[in-house]
């Protein structure tokens, strides 16, 4: 029998990442096409919470696994939340968000989580501020992305809790920014699965060998997604494309592009995208290229031809 459910959507970054590790402003945004979704159910009397992770191929059961396990964490930090002792529940999760891409398949497999048993607890228990606000999911789900990311900005599981595109910086609370004019993204998957720990680890490194270059990259940053903001708020966003150009630009004199996003990237702006750039910790994982309808179509066929696994359309202020 099924106690309750959970969802939460898949996310990119349309500006701004790494720099906000270092206090600069992000913007992102959901992308519902893809999800991570968890059921809970009744498992057998005393054998406490299962977690069934299809995807990972992975089987937790809770009371035995590691402090450091994501999914037991998530388990064990949501039924603190709740108040709640290990009850006899099984969770299935299921995603349809590629694994280590930037799409933030992490968090939001925690998000689904975390709704999933606070839905099941509602209909179980009389627990008070039931449904979790956007809020509480955001702060369970960044525990979690502690253990995955070492320090994290804060920005994917702010999004992915939200679900609505925001203004983050690292500390305040996320602002939801007015978009003027939908925009339409391709986002293409280089099929390279890139940890987000290491290239942020790798920016720490260089940013503490060379403070004052790496504090002016992310200034400039800072300016890229000011000027994106405004004109995402006025409706203009075709002049979001050289925006987009210049944030590659400035991620790859971070050292945290490759050869295969830079060629994504130029396959994209070739077949007429406005503006393309990686999306996430980079290194591999997504690229994301801003299209007018009567492109659409070539830029995606020129993703796929210069090695995109997949390539997903999404607009953003729909
Ligand atoms: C990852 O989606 C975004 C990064 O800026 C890391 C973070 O903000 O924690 C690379």
């Amino acid at each position: 029998m099924q106690l309750g459910s959970g969802r939460a959507p898949g996310k990119i970054i349309l500006f701004g990442e790494h720099a906000v590790v270092y206090g600069r402003p992000a913007l992102a945004a959901p992308v519902t096409q893809v999800a991570a979704e968890a059921v809970v159910e009744q498992g057998p009397r005393g054998a406490g919470l299962t977690v069934w992770a299809e995807d990972l191929g992975q089987q937790v059961a809770v009371r035995d696994a590691a402090a450091d396990d994501p999914l037991a964490a998530v388990v064990r930090l949501t039924l603190a939340h709740l108040g709640l002792a290990e009850p006899d529940w099984r969770v299935t999760v299921r995603s349809t968000i590629p694994i280590a891409s930037g799409m933030g398949s992490g968090a939001a497999v925690s998000a689904a989580i975390v709704r999933a048993l606070a839905d099941a607890a509602n209909t179980q228990y009389p627990i008070p501020n039931l449904p979790l606000s956007p809020g509480a999911v955001s702060a369970l789900v960044y525990e979690v992305e502690k253990l995955h990311h070492g320090a994290p900005s804060g920005v994917d599981n702010t999004v992915i809790a939200y679900e609505q595109p925001v203004y983050f910086v690292r500390g305040q609370p996320p602002q939801p920014f007015t978009i003027g004019r939908p925009f339409t993204l391709a986002i293409a998957d280089s099929g390279i699965a890139s940890p987000t720990r290491i290239t942020v680890e790798d920016v720490r490194q260089a940013w503490e060998r060379e403070p004052a270059h790496f504090d002016a990259l992310f200034d400039q940053i800072a300016d890229v997604v000011e000027a994106a903001r405004d004109a995402i708020a006025v409706g203009e966003p075709d002049a979001l494309g050289p925006l987009m150009d210049e944030n590659h630009a400035l991620l790859r004199e971070m050292g945290v592009s490759c050869p295969e996003l830079d060629a994504l990237a130029a396959a994209a702006r070739a077949a007429g995208a406005l503006g393309a750039k990686l999306s996430g910790g980079g290194r591999g994982g997504n690229l994301i290229a801003l299209v007018a309808p009567e492109t659409m179509d070539w830029v995606v066929m020129a993703l796929r031809k210069a090695g995109a696994l997949h390539v997903i359309v999404t607009q953003v202020g729909a």
